[in-house]
C-alpha cells in the first residue's frame, strides 16, 4: 500500500491511499491501473488534482468503459475522437455513438456551440446526414471558415459569456466553447429551454466539484431533466488534460 501524504494544489490533504482509488479506478484496464500507480507515485502536483477528482468525486459519477465507434472515425479531425493526431485528444465521440446512434437518421436541429475551424461541424454535418447542423461562436473569422466547409450549416456569431437567446428548439446541444463554469452555468441555465432531448457540456473541468454545478444549476432545469456527470475512457488512450469530462442533461 502507498500512502499519500502531499496537499493536494487546493490546499488539503488528500486522506486516501492507492488502494482506495484502485476502487475507483477499477472500470478502468489494468494497463490504465498500473499507469495511474505510477503517475500518483511520480508526486506531480497536477495529478494529486486528478486523484483528488478520483476519490471525491468519482462517487457520484458513472464510470462506463466506452469502445471506440464510427463517429470516432467521422470525428477523427476534432479532439472529440480517440482518434485525434494530438496529444489533446478526448474520448467524448464513443459516448456520444451510445447515445445518437438510433436519432441518426432523424430530422433534428442539432448546435455545438463553440466551432473553431469546424471539423466537428463538419463530423455531425456527415453523422446526421437529415438533420440541420447548427454552429455557434462568438469568433467571427471562425464562422467564415466553417461556412467553407460546411456550406449548409446555419450558423450565428454569439458569446456565450452574454445572457444567451434563441427561438429556436434544438434536439441535441452541445457545448464545446469557452469550457468556462460561468459560461458552462450561462448555457445550461438559459438553453434548457431550448432543448428537447440533450444538452452537453463538455470538457467540465476536474477541481469543479458536482455540489458546485449543483448550487449553480436552476431548480427548472433539474425538474425538467436527469443529468450526470460521464468520464469517459477507452484503453490504450490517455489525455494527459484534466477536462475530460461530459456533463449530459437528458431531457424527462
Ligand atoms: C475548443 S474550440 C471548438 C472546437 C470544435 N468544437 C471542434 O471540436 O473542432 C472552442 C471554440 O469556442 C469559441 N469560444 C470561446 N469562447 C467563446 C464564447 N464566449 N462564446 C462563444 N464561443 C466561444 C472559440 O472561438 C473556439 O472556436
Amino acid at each position: 500500500m502507498i500512502k499519500i501524504n502531499k496537499k493536494t494544489q487546493l490546499g488539503y490533504d488528500i486522506p486516501y491511499n492507492v488502494e482506495s482509488i484502485y476502487e475507483y479506478a477499477a472500470y478502468t484496464s489494468d494497463g490504465k491501473y498500473k499507469y495511474l500507480i505510477k503517475e500518483l507515485t511520480d508526486s506531480e502536483e497536477d495529478i494529486y488534482i486528478k486523484v483528488d477528482y478520483f476519490c471525491d468525486k468519482f462517487k457520484n459519477v458513472d464510470k462506463i468503459k466506452v469502445e471506440l465507434s464510427p463517429l470516432c472515425e467521422i470525428m477523427i479531425k476534432s479532439d472529440k475522437s480517440p482518434l485525434y493526431q494530438n496529444e489533446n485528444k478526448h474520448c467524448f465521440s464513443p459516448m456520444y455513438y451510445k447515445l445518437f446512434k438510433d436519432i441518426k437518421n432523424e430530422h433534428l436541429n442539432v448546435l455545438e456551440i463553440g466551432t473553431s475551424y469546424g471539423h466537428s461541424i463538419a463530423g455531425w454535418r456527415t453523422f446526421f446526414p437529415n438533420s440541420k447542423i447548427y454552429g455557434w461562436d462568438n469568433n467571427k473569422n471562425f464562422l467564415v471558415k466553417v461556412h467553407k466547409i460546411v456550406p449548409d450549416a446555419i450558423l450565428s456569431v454569439c458569446d456565450i459569456s452574454k445572457p444567451i437567446e434563441s427561438n429556436i428548439v434544438f434536439d441535441i446541444i452541445i457545448d464545446d466553447s469557452s469550457h468556462a463554469f460561468n459560461d458552462q452555468i450561462n448555457i445550461i441555465n438559459s438553453l434548457y429551454k431550448n432543448t428537447k432531448k440533450y444538452l452537453i457540456i463538455e470538457d467540465v473541468f476536474l477541481h469543479i466539484s458536482v455540489a458546485e454545478f449543483d448550487k449553480h444549476i436552476n431548480q427548472e432545469v433539474k425538474d425538467q431533466f436527469d443529468y450526470k456527470f460521464i468520464y469517459p475512457y477507452i484503453d490504450g488512450y490517455e489525455d494527459t488534460y484534466d477536462n475530460n469530462v461530459l456533463l449530459i442533461f437528458t431531457k424527462k
